[in-house]
């Protein structure tokens, strides 16, 4: 595989009107550049963000998350020609392909960006741009042809005729390029056009002059290229995305109730014959086993596991916890940093006390197989729980437990015989 991306992603995304950089924001509890770096994952060996606004956090991102990406600081930003030539010097003498892509497109698939390679293989391309036909193209940069259909070249909206305006086929920022042809070009472009930027756009009309093989892949589904600039761009994104998700389960054998009020995240892998009730939000990474009942009104925030035949109810939080199988957690309970057995009973209303906010420690709580909790339990971290124990209900636990045993810590009922009616004399 001799394919290395550059991401896109410096620029200042203003209409955010936010104090994090725009591809942090998060659809689902995933960075848009995550879903951008995903979708490269199996594709490129190595990735190169463009960074500029807010250069610090996007790195400070990249390093604990994406190994395989680097980033390269573009400043100032002069345009996305200029942003792409900063890349060049980690790529000196790189034979193979370049994919080029924005940060702020979540939306495009694996499987488009392997047929977009596939064809410019096919086509043994130079320079393939991606295009899609829009029947509002304002604002794109135009994809003009020649007579017999071959590309001209892009022109940016700004720049265009009102004949160049008139043409629906757009440029959907995506390339991909014989990094050995074409990567001459980014000493040579020039800022002469009316924004005074330097146009990666203009590497078509420079791949023509030099007689190189320049083709357009047109892109089937407009949703994929849909870019993110504002608030309002963000919940439609993360609409498409979920509704995406939703049909692929369906399409496994998952039963979502209620598709219009279900939230479940792209990293959410679903066994099936499982049943999501409506209302049900899971993000981050969650692995969900075959025969289960998920809500209604089930929330997952991630490094979540749970085994076949598991019932996690109505009001169940769920985060960084590993449920076996067979286990019920059927109502009002926060579950986390925890690891729980086979055919364990959760009561109503029991609390994991997974966090110390004075140390600032997390700790885990471990239930072994067949263990019972009354309802309206707190369980203090770091706890265990050794099989068959019991808890009664509305028991603070704060010490590792026996197997077999009860554990209990309530006072004594007292009952006042009569108190009522001695009230009054
Ligand atoms: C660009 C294309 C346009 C295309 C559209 C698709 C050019 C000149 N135009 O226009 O033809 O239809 O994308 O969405 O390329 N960026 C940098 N450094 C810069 C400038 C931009 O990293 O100096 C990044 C931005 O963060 C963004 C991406 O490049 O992720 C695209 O920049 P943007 O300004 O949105 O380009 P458009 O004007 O929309
Ligand atoms: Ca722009």
């Amino acid at each position: 595989m001799d394919i290395k991306s550059i991401i896109l992603a410096a620029g200042k995304g203003t209409r955010m009107k936010s104090n994090t950089p725009k591809v942090l924001h998060k659809i689902m509890d995933k960075t848009l550049l995550g879903y951008v770096l995903d979708n490269v994952k199996n594709i490129a060996d190595e990735s190169f963000v463009i960074v500029g606004h807010h250069a610090e956090e996007v790195e400070k991102f990249l390093g604990e998350n994406y190994k395989n990406a680097k980033a390269v600081l573009q400043s100032p930003q002069l345009g996305t020609g200029d942003a792409v030539s900063k890349a060049c010097p980690f790529l000196k003498d790189y034979k193979g392909l370049v994919l080029i892509l924005c940060g702020d497109t979540p939306l495009i698939t694996e499987k488009t960006l392997k047929e977009f390679i596939e064809f410019h293989k096919m086509q043994k391309s130079d320079l393939t741009v991606m295009s899609a036909i829009f029947d509002n193209p304002t604002n794109y940069g135009r994809i003009i042809r020649e007579k017999d259909d071959s590309l001209k070249c892009i022109v940016e909206e700004k720049d265009a005729t009102p004949e160049q305006k008139a043409v629906k086929e757009i440029n959907a920022g995506i390339y991909c390029l014989d990094w050995a042809k074409i990567s001459p070009a980014f000493n040579q472009l020039t800022s002469n056009n009316a924004q005074g930027e330097y146009y990666l756009t203009d590497i078509i009309e420079w791949g023509k002059k030099n007689k190189l093989s320049v083709n357009a892949y047109t892109l089937k589904n407009n949703e994929e290229i849909f870019g993110i600039n504002s608030r309002l761009h963000l919940a439609e994104a993360t609409k498409i995305m979920n509704k995406r998700k939703l049909v692929e389960l369906m399409e496994n054998g998952v039963t979502i109730v209620d598709p219009d009020s279900t939230w479940i995240s792209e990293d959410t892998e679903i066994g099936k014959d499982t049943i999501i009730y409506p209302s049900t939000y899971l993000e981050g990474k969650n692995k969900i086993g075959e025969n289960c009942k998920i809500g209604p009104f089930a929330h997952f925030r991630g490094g979540v596991e749970v085994a076949d035949n598991v019932k996690i109810g109505n009001f169940v939080e769920v985060k960084k916890s590993k449920i076996n199988s067979n286990t019920n957690a059927g109502h009002l309970s926060y579950i986390g940093d925890s690891e729980i057995g086979e055919h364990v009973n959760i009561g109503a209303g029991t609390i994991t006390a997974n966090y110390n906010p004075i140390t600032k420690v997390k700790s885990k709580t471990i239930l072994h197989d067949n263990v019972k909790i009354g309802s309206n339990a707190v369980l203090v971290a770091p706890v265990e729980l050794q099989e068959w124990v019991n808890v009664g209900a509305g028991s603070v636990i704060t010490k590792n437990v026996e197997k077999n045993s009860l554990a209990l810590t309530r006072s004594p009922l007292r009952v006042i015989k009569d108190w009522v009616k001695n009230l009054n004399n």
